[in-house]
């Protein structure tokens, strides 16, 4: 694996995986400059040290043989109703490995077929009628925290592949938030900031368990400056495009999850590393935090007995240049991958995730037990 492989983190079953969208990462950031807004501050040209896997080229000598051998993946339900083109499998997760479909009638043929939680009917009304062939697995895809998941009884004994953003799901969400090893750099340059504390929260919604962090907010901004943006303090949206620039010009960010959960680290994290930005995190205890990201590249609001004590530290590194840059060091040695902003693309790296995972490991599985694995309250 070398230089691409990924080091502390996250991925405990897709180890072939692994070169691969750190080389991608590079290559399409190209591409992505035109399809997406705003991401690629921190993408290079690619290295020769990993080579594109998938090109033009490749695809027309393989035509005929691999492809017939790629096993089809059907998405029962666009999640949320949000469609996008599986090309982006390839081109932004550079993953090749199955025909994605969301044609039913490819159901029998298909090795795995995705079911999004939310949309699944409480008596499994909306699931498919004809028999399952017997080589098919169901994935069961969540990205939300058991706070925010409905617990439907009827889904035991049914999926074969969990698919979320716990670390003991078979196939792990997010790894966005992983960070990837690189050839040493030393060329950070820390974006220019006029902001000292920033948050940006659209969802204030009480019944999403958002009480803990808003809390936390309330005593710390006593203590200290915070810029806010986003519609539940301001009541207007900040535009995608705004969103990097918005963070970048702050030296610290409030990634505050909505629930605290085992594993629960959204983009609210990864905003802020890929923007040249020291994320101050709220969420599962910082050992769990420290098993995602390089320590010393966030700050932990446990390591605090308050906000008013974390208000003092953040403005006593605010003074010290040198104690913030450190917050940088890891840089030197690992690489973020910037996620896809809008809400509507959230669905695309799980689905090609899933895509991959069919294609790549052909054992049996069962879920039995989902409820419970899912709802045990490990940490709260
Ligand atoms: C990470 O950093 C924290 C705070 O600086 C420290 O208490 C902890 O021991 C470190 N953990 C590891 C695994 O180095
Ligand atoms: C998938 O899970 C179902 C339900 O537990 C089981 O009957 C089926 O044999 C499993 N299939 C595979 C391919 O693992």
């Amino acid at each position: 694996m070398g230089k691409c492989a990924v080091l502390n983190v996250v991925k405990h079953l897709d180890m072939a995986l692994l070169c691969k969208p750190s080389c991608l990462s590079k290559i399409s950031a190209i591409c992505l400059a035109v399809t997406f807004i705003a991401l690629f501050l921190y993408f290079e040209p690619q290295s020769p040290l990993c080579p594109s896997t998938s090109t033009l080229a490749d695809e027309e000598t393989s035509e005929g043989t691999v492809l017939t051998e790629k096993p089809i993946v059907l998405l029962w339900f666009w999640p949320l109703g949000f469609r996008f083109d599986f090309k982006i499998c390839s081109t932004y997760f550079n993953i090749d490995s199955c025909i994605l479909t969301d044609d039913r009638s490819m159901y029998s043929k298909a090795e795995g077929v995705i079911f999004y939680h939310k949309h699944i009917d409480w008596n499994l009304k909306n699931m498919p009628l004809d028999p399952r062939p017997t080589f098919q697995k169901w994935v069961w895809l969540n990205e939300e925290s058991p706070r925010n998941t409905a617990k439907k009884p009827a889904l035991e004994n049914l999926f074969n592949l969990t698919l979320s953003y716990r670390r003991d799901a078979d196939i792990v969400m997010r790894d966005e938030v992983t960070i990837r090893k690189e050839e040493m750099r030393e060329d950070f340059v820390l974006p220019k900031k006029d902001k000292l504390v920033c948050w940006i929260v659209s969802n204030n919604a009480a019944n999403t368990g958002t009480s803990t962090r808003d809390r936390y907010y309330r005593e710390l901004s006593k203590h200290i400056k915070v810029d806010l943006f986003g519609s539940a303090y301001t009541g207007h949206r900040l535009s995608f495009e705004d969103y990097y620039p918005t963070i970048s010009s702050c030296k610290f960010y409030l990634s505050f999850e909505n629930s605290l959960f085992k594993d629960y680290m959204t983009e609210k994290v990864n905003g802020p590393l890929t923007a040249g930005t020291v994320p101050v995190v709220l969420g599962s205890p910082r050992e769990n935090y420290e098993q995602f990201l390089p320590n010393g590249s966030f700050i932990h609001v446990n390591d605090f007995p308050d906000a008013k004590s974390m208000a003092e530290f953040l403005q006593q590194l605010d003074k010290d240049d040198e104690a913030y840059m450190g917050y940088f060091e890891w840089r030197k040695y690992y690489d973020v991958l910037p996620h896809l902003l809008t809400v509507a693309k959230q669905f695309i790296q799980p689905t090609c995730l899933a895509c991959d995972h069919i294609a790549k490991y052909k054992e049996y599985n069962v879920v039995n037990d989902l409820n419970e694995w899912y709802f045990t309250p490990e940490l709260h």
